[in-house]
């Protein structure tokens, strides 16, 4: 198994609750809010570290990966797919940076084993604009020119996106669910939520 590393990350730190401790030199682990599903509902039931050939589908094509059943999701993509749009942050599903589409639906590739995978289909950064929800949410991003550093910004459209697909006019409650483990060092919220907003009226 891969050792986990908690990361003294100044993202999670400016992402903690009001009244809590920002000392930079602790570990901070954040309660999350929102009610989708981040994570696949079924573990590999004998995860294990021997080699195994895996057929993926990523983004419409199949991937023939000889790896470790418990490595993460993530991991696959960026190291041995090649597909580096997913971003790594926190490791610990904490963040949102990783976050890709299983079936549709947004987790955390860096805490979802490969092998939890399947037959599920896999869409990534590069290829959510071949979805109408993606088109759509990429286009109000650059229209309202939402990103500034941008490495959150992969999982921000794949979360965005997985919302406008089932919820084509998201309320303020719905984008707060939605979006609440997506975390922006930047702090790009309030153009993200006017970007989820143009976007579903179709602009
Ligand atoms: S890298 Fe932070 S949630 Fe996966
Ligand atoms: S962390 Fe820089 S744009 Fe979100």
């Amino acid at each position: 198994m891969p050792t986990m590393i908690v990361l003294h990350c100044p993202t999670v730190v400016l992402a903690t609750a009001p009244g809590t401790s920002t000392q930079p030199n602790r570990p901070h682990r954040l309660t999350l809010f929102g009610s989708r599903p981040l994570a696949p509902k079924s573990e590999p039931s004998a995860a294990t570290t021997e080699p195994t050939m895996i057929t993926l589908n990523i983004n419409g094509q199949k991937h023939d990966v000889d790896v470790a059943q418990d490595m993460p999701l993530l991991w696959v993509l960026r190291d041995v797919v090649g597909l580096t749009g997913t971003k790594f942050g926190c490791g610990i599903a904490q963040c949102g940076a990783c976050t890709v589409h299983l079936n549709g639906q947004p987790v955390r590739s860096c805490v979802t084993p490969v092998a939890a995978v399947g037959e599920q289909s896999v869409t990534t950064i590069e290829a959510v604009n071949a979805t109408a929800a993606g088109k759509k949410i990429q286009q109000a991003w650059l229209d309202l020119d939402v990103v500034q550093c941008g490495y959150c910004q992969s999982g921000q459209v794949m979360s965005a996106s997985a919302l406008l697909s089932t919820t084509p006019d998201p309320s303020d409650a719905d984008i707060d669910a939605a979006m609440a483990g997506n975390i922006c060092r930047c702090g790009t919220y309030v153009r993200i939520r006017a970007a989820i907003k143009q976007a579903a009226k179709g602009a």
